[in-house]
């Protein structure tokens, strides 16, 4: 079949990359894409956004699978465009309904959902521009550091953990009466601060029963030591050492399966990714946010390591069929090491001629914020390049994937070199 997929990032890539391996796969196409899908697929200059242009290409190429990777489509209802278009509905989207996207376009469904099906998760209470007053009460309340987070989509820069009452009762004036992140802190969601350490479980499902994909922990700040802004992200290493059989038992049955159970309870259609945000607390796990995508560059590590045919996953999905689908893990550990512009997450400039790709050996190097100009691979992004390696281990396969950055080059290039530092085994 022809398969679509939506997005320009790592994700993306490595989406096509797996793709591109199917023989159930004939033509792809990758919209927008980058230079790294422009070399196994075909890159089509339509915005993920733009749902008539897209229609336009699913049927005039003859498009049977559509894999939307990031949120914003997905939260602006391109699922629900497809299933009401006569001409469309038969077409397998891989992303979940209008409503099922809310679990990550708006915080406070994601919490009473959350509570709804007692999913365990931080306290929290949320508030508007009327109720700021009782908000500032609300934190009185809590012990510090205080988390407020931007109800809506934010680029994700909507969450402030803030040490100082006095900072996080202005703070909170400022997004609720100030509209900081616009129309996105209308609502702000105040919650307890979990004190642990993070994880993210990737769950596939379509609608009726799921499979977990491998777990991951990724490196969100630009700096070494987890300090300095938070970026996208700046590489990711799965699995994690500290999930073991015990916590992953629990992670599944408190929390992957009643929140597929109450999804499929509460009638919402849901056929794709969840992305769960976890902090374990103790030896417990706790769910601090729903994607209804997959991490970038979660995706780089994980699903490199996943050996199945991922068209056959997706039909499986398309079918409500993943019950007859057993997951094949590689069992090494993959690293995936991001590349950034420097400046990034701040000003940052374009156009830097990308040298080395050619020289790698070992690793498989995912484009992020690439193109393509003239014979060069040049930079068109914060994020860059992702570099993912295989080891026995995290160390090793971190090894591997410095090695190779440093065959790669472009202007003012910048990576972590210190990622793992939080992991003891
Ligand atoms: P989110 O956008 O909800 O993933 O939040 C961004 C980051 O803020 C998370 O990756 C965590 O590091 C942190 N965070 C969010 N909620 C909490 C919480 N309740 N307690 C501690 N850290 C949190
Ligand atoms: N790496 C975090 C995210 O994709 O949201």
């Amino acid at each position: 079949m022809n398969i679509l997929v939506l997005g320009s990032g790592g994700r993306e890539h490595t989406f096509a990359y797996k793709i591109a391996q199917s023989s159930l796969c004939q033509k792809l196409f990758v919209a927008p894409g980058n230079a790294g899908t422009a070399s196994i697929a075909t890159n089509v200059a339509i915005a993920v956004t733009d749902f008539s242009a897209i229609k336009e290409l699913v049927i005039k190429e003859n498009i049977e699978m559509v894999v939307v990777g990031p949120e914003d489509p997905l939260v602006r209802g391109i699922s629900d465009y497809f299933a009401e278009d006569n001409e469309l509905k038969n077409v397998v989207v891989i992303g979940p309904s209008k409503e099922g996207a809310q679990l990550e376009g708006s915080k406070e469904y994601a919490k009473e959902f959350l509570v709804r099906h007692n999913i365990p998760t931080a306290a929290y209470q949320s508030f508007t521009a009327d109720t700021v007053e009782k908000g500032k009460d609300f934190l009185e309340t809590l012990n510090p550091p205080y988390v407020l987070k931007a109800d809506g989509l934010a680029a994700g820069k909507g969450v402030l953990i803030l040490q100082d009452i006095d900072e996080a009762k202005a703070e909170l004036e400022n997004m609720l009466t100030n509209k900081k992140f616009g129309a996105a802190s209308e609502k702000v969601v105040i919650e307890e601060f979990l004190d642990g350490i993070e994880l993210s479980v990737f769950v596939l499902t379509d609608g009726k029963n799921y499979l977990t994909l491998p777990t991951a922990k990724d490196y969100k700040r630009i700096g070494e030591g987890d300090t300095g802004l938070n970026t996208g992200g700046m590489g990711a290493i799965s699995p994690v050492p500290f999930a073991d059989d015990e916590l992953m038992a629990k992670i599944e049955n408190q929390i992957i399966k009643p929140t597929v159970d109450g999804l499929a309870q509460e009638n919402i259609d849901y056929k794709g990714f969840i992305f769960i945000g976890l902090i374990k607390v103790g030896n417990d796990p706790k769910v601090i946010e729903y994607n209804v995508r997959m991490g970038d560059p979660e995706t780089e590590a994980v699903l490199p390591r996943v050996k199945n045919d991922l068209v056959s996953l997706f039909k499986g999905v398309g079918n409500q069929s993943l019950n007859t689908i057993t997951l094949d893990v590689d069992e090494r550990t993959a690293t995936a090491v991001v590349a950034v512009s420097g400046g990034y997450p701040e000003a940052y400039e374009k156009n830097k001629v990308i040298t080395g790709l050619d020289t790698i050996e070992d690793s498989i190097v995912f484009h992020a914020g690439t193109k393509l100009d003239g014979d060069n691979v040049v930079t068109s992004g914060g994020r860059v390049l992702a570099v993912t390696s295989f080891d026995k281990d995290f160390r090793e396969a971190l090894k591997k994937s410095y090695k190779n950055l440093e065959k790669l080059d472009f202007d003012k290039v910048y990576y972590r070199k210190d990622l793992g530092f939080d992991l003891t085994s």
